[in-house]
């Protein structure tokens, strides 16, 4: 059983960590799976690995990735689509096969079949290496909501009013956020061999120390991560203010 939580002077030795630690899985396992994740929190640790691979340090041509969610209905090539996140962070800047690169199909209208599909592609793949988490204010992980059951797979979720608000900083309005999408369960989510968290600034400081420090509950989603056997959770001083004699 292993939780770590590293502390970061800041985002940037934030960002530094957490590409130390999924390039370390890149190398060990050229051929490994990663499960990726949107949000501002990586956009600096996607930063350094494509300085890395610019470098001739990284190479991704064997990587497979999966990522955490996609909102529904919001196709490709819509800025505020994930798949356009990642593309735009990392998939267009490094030589990651894009065939290998898989997410919740957000044009499928059909959720039951787009997470079944979704659901075929992560066990066809055997399962992921290491998960890469950025924690919700309310502690939701992916698009896990609070009161969310442990034992889902991909499903499709209605985001909260908090969430819609959060991520309305990347639309023209509120009004254009999907109120909808498709999401890894915390059952898929737990089944990753290893699993990384990403948290900064001092907005995330309560719920980082109730996510780590309280009890379990799906009243926190990211609380179940407790129980996983290899966490490791690189937050910034900022976040880690409320855990002052507890890191
Ligand atoms: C979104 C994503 C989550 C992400 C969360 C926090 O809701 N679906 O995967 O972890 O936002 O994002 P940020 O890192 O911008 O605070």
């Amino acid at each position: 059983m292993s939780f770590r939580i590293y502390k970061a002077k800041d985002y940037n030795d934030l960002s530094r960590k957490a590409a130390n630690i999924i390039s370390a899985q890149v190398i060990m396992k050229p051929n490994c799976v990663l499960g990726l994740a949107t949000g501002s929190t990586p956009i600096g640790a996607y930063r350094q690995l494509v300085e890395w691979y610019n470098k001739g340090d990284l190479d991704f041509s064997e990587v497979t990735t999966v990522n955490l969610d996609e909102y529904r209905g919001l196709p490709r090539d819509n800025e505020q689509s994930y798949y356009y996140f990642m593309n735009e962070n990392l998939f267009s800047k490094t030589n990651i096969d894009k065939s290998r690169t898989f997410l919740p199909d957000g044009m499928e209208e059909d959720p039951d079949k787009a997470c079944r599909e979704y659901n075929q592609i992560i066990h066809s793949l055997g399962g992921v290496d290491l998960q890469l988490l950025g924690l919700g204010h309310n502690g939701h992980i992916g698009f896990n909501e609070p009161g969310i059951a442990f034992e889902t797979e991909t499903h499709c979720v209605n985001l909260t009013e908090r969430t819609i608000k959060a991520n309305m900083r990347f639309f023209l309005s509120e009004k254009d956020v999907p109120r909808q999408a498709y999401t890894m369960g915390i059952k898929t989510i737990m089944s990753a061999h290893k699993i990384l968290v990403v948290v900064s600034g001092e907005d995330k400081a309560p719920i980082l120390r109730e996510a780590f420090f309280g009890s379990v509950t799906p009243a926190v989603p990211a609380s179940i991560l407790q129980l996983h056997g290899d966490v490791t959770v690189v937050a910034d001083e900022a976040a880690l203010s409320a855990c002052e004699g507890l890191v």
